[in-house]
């Protein structure tokens, strides 16, 4: 089976048109794949037509599916979460902070796989952000400063039971099953600069979203580190827009992009179904 494929024309992002990922792949296939993905960082097959089992067996040719610690599952499939948002909800947007998947676990997620079901006529785009090109313009003084450092993560902020994701926001009625726990409040610590195991890249693994500090620097200095790196890795010329339809599935890799999902669709349902790759090494 042969594909095409077109580059967004922004950072990152390509369409791969010609195949159809309700039926499983040839390794030669999934190989050459896997190398557009790692090219491209973000790959978006239009027009597919999956089940929920579709999706996970799509997405375990990249890898096995890997732990999602705060997400419920949707009925009877206990690998794929749902993202939703009904049309009347008044919860924030979930996930409007850039941010890299999981990061805060012990071995972040490879990847994510997104599938549209439901998609509103506006708004609801998903923004991606390449890291590696954040890293290779990193301005010489922010560059001094964050060399060789270690970043704490934690996912405290959002799914610990006080977070945004917490018993607050589930008192406003979310649709989306997120399961908030004291679990939340764990750390972990990765290195800020990141190569990447399959292609020896190198990219910001940073994100405000998920970082509470860095080892051997003060609160203060940390916070105001932090948003100077936040400023610099979401500039306009590091992102990609991906304006969703129904049937796009979507797979990108969490080691070298930063993504932030976006509202605009009050009144309107939304819908995707979602697996996480996990990884074999950071
Ligand atoms: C996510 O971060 O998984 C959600 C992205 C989106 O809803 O566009």
């Amino acid at each position: 089976m042969a594909f095409t494929t077109t580059p967004s024309g922004a950072s990152c992002g390509a369409t791969i048109d010609g195949l159809a990922l309700d039926q499983p792949l040839s390794s030669d296939l999934i190989a050459e794949l896997r190398a557009q993905w790692l090219e491209h960082k973000v790959l978006i097959f239009p027009q597919q037509q999956l089940t929920p089992s579709q999706l996970v067996t799509f997405s375990e040719q990249f890898g096995a599916i890997g732990e999602d610690p705060f997400f419920g599952h949707i009925d009877e499939h206990p690998k794929v979460a749902a993202v939703q948002r009904s049309a009347h909800e008044k919860t924030a947007i979930f996930a409007e902070i850039f941010h890299s998947d999981w990061s805060f676990l012990a071995l972040p997620p490879a990847g994510t796989v997104l599938y549209g079901i439901t998609i509103p006529p506006m708004g609801g785009e998903t923004l991606f952000a390449n890291q590696v090109l954040a890293y290779e313009q990193l301005p010489d003084e922010l560059s001094r400063q964050v060399e060789d450092l270690i970043a704490l993560h934690s996912a405290a902020l959002g799914y610990a039971p006080d977070g945004a994701y917490g018993e607050q926001d589930q008192a406003l009625g979310r649709s989306m099953k997120i399961l908030p726990s004291e679990r939340a409040r764990d750390t972990h610590a990765h290195p800020l600069i990141r190569t990447h195991h399959e292609n020896g890249s190198k990219a910001l693994f940073s994100s405000a979203a998920y970082i509470t500090g860095f080892t051997g620097m003060a609160p203060e200095e940390s916070e105001s580190l932090l948003m100077a790196l936040y400023a610099h890795q979401t500039q306009p010329e590091f992102i990609y827009t991906h304006r969703w339809e129904t049937g796009m599935v979507v797979m990108w890799d969490n080691r070298s992009l930063l993504h932030a999902a976006t509202g605009g669709y009050d009144g309107h349902d939304r819908l995707l179904h979602r697996t996480t790759i996990a990884d074999t090494q950071f």
